[in-house]
């Protein structure tokens, strides 16, 4: 893989605590990882996105740290992190960390130093104020389980602020020291040779936090100033950046207005995330199709990373509260089932009532769409949620590899309880079971990314929605590249149709389907195309020589 190897990647994220314990203390842990590389490396991705692996108190799920210079002890040691990148390496498949920098935990010492005394060479690490600020409780990101953005310290004598949890003190990034000492801790990791970073919060690391203003100032010259940084450390190195911002703002988080990219070179599309969602609901395309055409133009180089899935609840704010209202209706009709007003924490499986057709119909068309797929572990396999775990622990179970105590995950007890009953429970639903079954939704994952890795223009071309007038609940997409060019049929309704685009023939050379999810007719002249019940196609429509 060359430069810009993130545009023909599958990225695979996982957190180590809940993937495989390798000693027995019911941990996950980075040999426990390191011994199912080669599982990843069979499933095709050459990407490994890890959740935060810094020593926390792990009150938020480890996205409060106590040490970015270190790997909590629980998952292993730093040799064992170093392992860890050296076999990734062996395999073809690169590692990215997590980066929370927007804040601390408090009690990482930085904090601790700055709550003892004003005269703290750390105080000013952090944004505080005297007196009670007028905003005090707005902005919350945890609405429900948060009540406030600035805290009372007792000790500090003073008001602080937290975009998030209380025990998550945000660092003041109009301290120079901050910025350098950030800039440090992406050298750092970078020289032990992660590929790059999922930068969480952007939004709130450039925001330069003033008391009682609801509209700070954002300093998006800082995400230059980082992007140069780790270009210069590690050329191919990739940010990758969680900004789930109103669409008009995106194009900022990539590059300044001379349009040359120099900011973040791939963000996550949450918009595509919410209407995806929608779309299955309604079992109608057209708020995908609506996105694709609107998104604002990237800079050269930019990149989107989709996803149905990842560690948080299916955030569905930026969908209108009608539209918020199907999909709750459809995929979380049980209260149980929602968060903060506005998202799901549910994993897709059981969302699409454990139908086989639906997932694939689903995943096919993430993955086919424009940018580098993002996959949530165990949603190869069909995981489920548990809904007796708090908020979005709910998501976050032990992956499910065998019929073994534990579900294989660990011999013993385990950090997070794994399901183990009714259709999602580890006995019925795991990695051994559908391994030995050439039908199982793993081999079709494995043969749907080893045909993607066939299909580069995915990733690196020019993605185009095709509208002429298809039956209710078609979409038709092409991929255009320096390779050639690739069709997508899906239908996301229950209606047997017929797609007519025999206009694309003269283009097309030899065209044949690669993958579907049944055998149909030869595509001939493309006049006649079927399309079953959550059917999907990819034709490619010719290949070049790059
Ligand atoms: C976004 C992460 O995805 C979420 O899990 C976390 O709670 C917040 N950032 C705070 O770090
Ligand atoms: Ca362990």
């Amino acid at each position: 893989m060359g430069e810009r190897w993130y545009t023909e990647s599958v990225i695979y994220c996982l957190d180590v605590e809940t993937f495989q314990d390798s000693n027995g203390d019911g941990i996950g842990d980075f040999q426990g990882l390191i011994g199912r590389l080669d599982y990843l490396t069979r499933l095709g991705i050459n990407c490994v996105w890890l959740s935060p692996i810094h020593p926390t108190p792990g009150r938020d799920d480890g996205y409060d740290a106590t040490d970015f210079y270190n790997v909590d002890p629980r998952l292993g040691t730093l040799g064992d992190f170093a392992e860890l990148l050296h076999e990734a390496a062996n395999r073809g498949i690169k590692i990215i960390i997590d980066l929370v920098v927007n804040h601390t935990s408090d009690e990482h010492p930085w904090f601790q130093s700055a709550v003892a005394s004003k005269d703290s060479p750390y105080r000013d690490w952090f944004v505080w104020t005297d007196k009670e600020p007028a905003d005090r409780h707005q902005g919350m990101v945890f609405p429900g389980e948060q009540a406030e953005t600035w805290t009372y310290h007792r000790k500090a004598r003073a008001w602080y602020y937290h975009r998030f949890y209380d025990f998550q003190p945000d660092l003041n990034f109009t301290n120079p020291q901050v910025r350098t000492e950030i800039k440090k801790i992406l050298a750092f990791w970078l020289q032990l040779g992660v590929a790059g970073f999922r930068m969480d919060a952007v939004p709130f690391i450039i925001e330069l936090t003033e008391p009682g203003n609801t509209n700070s100032p954002m300093d998006f010259d800082y995400l230059s100033e980082l992007r140069a940084h780790v270009q210069w450390r590690r050329g191919d190195a990739v940010l990758l950046a969680e900004a789930n911002v109103e669409p008009e703002k995106l194009p900022e988080y990539f590059g300044d207005s001379g349009g040359s990219g120099n900011r973040i070179p791939m963000l996550f599309d949450f918009m595509l995330n919410g209407r995806l969602v929608l779309a299955l609901a309604r079992q109608n395309p057209e708020p995908v199709i609506e996105w694709l055409r609107t998104t604002p133009k990237l800079p050269a180089g930019g990149q989107w990373a989709t996803f149905l899935r990842n560690h948080d609840e299916i955030d569905l704010s930026r969908l209108t509260s009608e539209q918020r209202e199907d999909v709750f209706a459809e995929f979380g009709p049980d209260d149980s089932m929602k968060l903060y007003d506005r998202g799901i924490r549910r994993r897709l499986a059981p969302m699409l009532g454990g139908d086989r057709r639906r997932l694939e119909l689903a995943y096919s068309l993430q993955f086919t769409l424009r940018g580098t797929p993002v996959l949530r572990y165990g949603e190869e396999i069909g995981m489920g949620e548990d809904l007796s775990l708090p908020g979005r622990y709910a998501i976050r179970t032990p992956m499910q590899w065998s019929f073994d105590t534990n579900g294989g995950f660990s011999a013993g007890p385990p950090v997070r309880k794994v399901i183990s009953s009714g259709e999602y429970g580890y006995k019925k639903l795991n990695v051994t079971a559908q391994r030995h079954d050439d039908r199982s939704l793993l081999a079709w994952f494995e043969r749907m990314i080893r045909t993607l890795r066939e299909s580069p223009e995915v990733g690196n071309g020019t993605c185009t929605c095709i509208d002429d007038g298809f039956p209710p609940g078609v979409l038709v997409h092409r991929a255009d590249g320096a390779t050639g060019s690739m069709l997508f049929l899906h239908n996301l309704g229950t209606a047997r149709v017929e797609v007519d685009l025999g206009s694309l023939a003269a283009e097309a050379n030899h065209p044949n389907e690669v993958f579907g999810d049944q055998d149909y007719k030869e595509v001939g002249d493309l006049s006649a195309l079927e399309l079953g019940p959550y059917g999907y196609r990819w034709i490619r429509l010719q290949r070049k020589s790059a």
